[in-house]
């Protein structure tokens, strides 16, 4: 069975489930689809603290925005964004500060349309829709300049995404080139659903 929805583009069939609106699912989200509840049914059968997992993550970005906001950071790039509900990156700074600044990258369409109708009136706040994996497309995209300025700190962040980047892709070469960007004075915040390869737990450990 297939349910559509207003934010949700008419070509993407929600028969076909997503990894964002999986997680969504998980985190006690409502978008999300049956075909996505169906997956993360699966999920929380062979592991049981899946929601746990979802909702500590979250906690995780949480605390990684508010340190780094005690920093003065003022701009994030968040990798991997998902669909940025249930307390995501722009609702945490902006109730502390409307003036902070946020990209969100992920290559899901239905995230994507999601983000996009969610921060349709927040001016500081846009989603990029793109691999990244491809960190020359996500980092010439069009739309970074206006909100990211590489030249000032900015707050990288990549949570619960790595592990979907096989090895063959070389997480920690993709990991280097957008931390070696935002130099200097960047500060990174990476998190990995377990388990992770010891490759990727060097990748997530690589900057302060
Ligand atoms: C488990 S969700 C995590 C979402 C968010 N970071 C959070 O912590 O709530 C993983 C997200 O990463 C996205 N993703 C996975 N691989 C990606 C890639 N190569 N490029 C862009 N996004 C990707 C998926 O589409 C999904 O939305």
């Amino acid at each position: 069975m297939t349910e559509q929805s207003t934010c949700v583009p008419a070509e993407i069939n929600t028969g076909v489930p997503s990894a964002a609106r999986v997680y969504d699912y998980l985190l006690g989200g409502g978008h999300n689809f049956a075909s996505d509840r169906a997956v993360g049914s699966r999920v929380l059968q062979v592991l049981s603290a899946g929601r746990e997992i979802a909702q500590s993550n979250r906690a995780f970005l949480r605390r990684a925005v508010l340190e780094m906001m005690d920093r003065g950071i003022t701009q994030f790039l968040d990798l991997g964004s998902g669909i940025p509900t249930v307390g995501n990156v722009h609702e945490i700074a902006h109730h502390a500060n409307p003036d902070i600044r946020v990209v969100y990258v992920d290559y899901d369409e239905v995230a994507v349309a999601h983000s996009q109708l969610l921060l349709e009136d927040d001016a500081n706040a846009t989603v990029i829709n793109a691999d990244l994996c491809d960190p020359e497309a996500v980092l010439g995209s069009p739309e970074l300049p206006s909100l990211i300025d590489f030249d000032q700190p900015v707050g990288l962040l990549m949570v619960a995404v790595l592990h979907f980047v096989p090895d063959e892709k070389d997480p920690a070469g993709i990991v280097a080139r957008y931390r070696d960007c935002c130099r200097p004075a960047a500060w990174s915040r990476c998190r990995t659903s377990p388990p992770t390869t010891s490759r990727r737990r060097w990748a997530v450990s690589s900057r302060r």
